[in-house]
């Protein structure tokens, strides 16, 4: 499998593929794949001839350095997993800090519509800063057709199509649904680092948002919130950070459902020190 630490050998080997008509897709991770993962690159080989998986930590995207440190790096394993996926038409591109940022590690600032200001953006200030950042410098690297993103991270999804619609960038994002474990758990690299005890737990968060969706047919979004807020006061170990309800387009809250208008549920929730995010579509 053709792997890449440098982004001007990638760059080279991408126009040499694009002159022999091969389309490009592209997948950003930032590793400890999993198969919320490989189900956004398998997307990928559906439509591209060629998929590019960077894997790339971002620093500028952690607003809490215990997380940043903490957060798995399984790279030999990761290189593995895909090569059992396609030795042939994925290409990995694993750079250093400095290949991207080169000396400077900071963020360039970004507004997004307003859609930075929500739920995330509210909780990790500075998170959305990072992730336009390194979005918008592994774009300008790899320049794909084609990208894609999970809807696990709604939110991101929602920012990063702003932001090729705010800069004109010429790739097309694909948001993919979202993969979980039998048990209803989202799949996440954070998963890893859940203890049994807490990992036992964790399918409560898809199971409230499950009875959310149900109650939201018939009850208002300020019955259905109390009401998630209220399973998770009583329960002995998740802490829920919070839970809205809130219009796709917007990210604000919703105050007066509308028939005309398309709601999801968003819900972030502590367990020990593992945050985990989650959402599901509402109508
Ligand atoms: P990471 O958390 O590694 O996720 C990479 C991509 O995989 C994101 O688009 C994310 O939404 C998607 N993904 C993760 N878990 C998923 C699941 N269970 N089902 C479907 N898709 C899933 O998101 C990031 O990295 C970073 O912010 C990045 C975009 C790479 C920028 O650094």
């Amino acid at each position: 499998m053709k792997t890449f630490n440098n982004k001007s050998e990638l760059k080279d080997y991408i126009n040499a593929q694009r002159e022999q008509g091969q389309t490009i897709g592209f997948v950003p991770t930032m590793g400890a794949l999993h198969k919320g993962h490989l189900s956004l690159v398998n997307f990928g080989l559906e439509d591209n001839s060629v998929v590019v998986v960077s894997v790339f930590v971002n620093p500028t995207q952690f607003n809490n350095s215990e997380d940043l440190k903490k957060y798995p790096r399984t790279l030999d394993r990761d290189v593995e997993l895909l090569q059992s996926v396609s030795e042939k038409k994925i290409v990995v591109y694993a750079p250093s800090v400095n290949d991207i940022y080169e000396g400077k590690t900071i963020s360039e600032h970004f507004t997004f519509g307003g859609l930075e200001h929500e739920m995330e953006g509210a909780f990790r200030p500075g998170h959305f800063d990072g992730v336009g950042t390194i979005v918008k410098r592994l774009l300008e690297i790899v320049n794909p057709d084609k990208a894609y993103f999970g809807e696990k991270d709604f939110q991101q999804l929602q920012i990063v199509k702003k932001m090729i619609e705010l800069k004109n960038i010429p790739t097309e994002i694909i948001g993919c649904p979202i993969f979980r474990a039998n048990d209803g758990l989202a799949m996440s690299s954070r998963n890893e680092r859940l203890n049994s005890e807490y990992r036992e737990a964790s399918p409560f968060i898809y199971k409230t948002l499950k009875y959310a969706k149900e109650k939201f047919g018939t009850k208002s979004a300020k019955v259905v919130t109390d009401w998630v807020k209220k399973q998770y006061k009583k329960h002995p170990l998740l802490e829920l950070e919070y839970f809205l309800i809130a219009d796709v387009d917007t990210l604000k809250p919703v105050k007066r459902k509308s028939t005309k208008k398309t709601y999801r549920a968003f819900i972030a929730v502590y367990a020990n020190d593992i945050r985990l995010i989650d959402n599901i579509a509402l109508n």
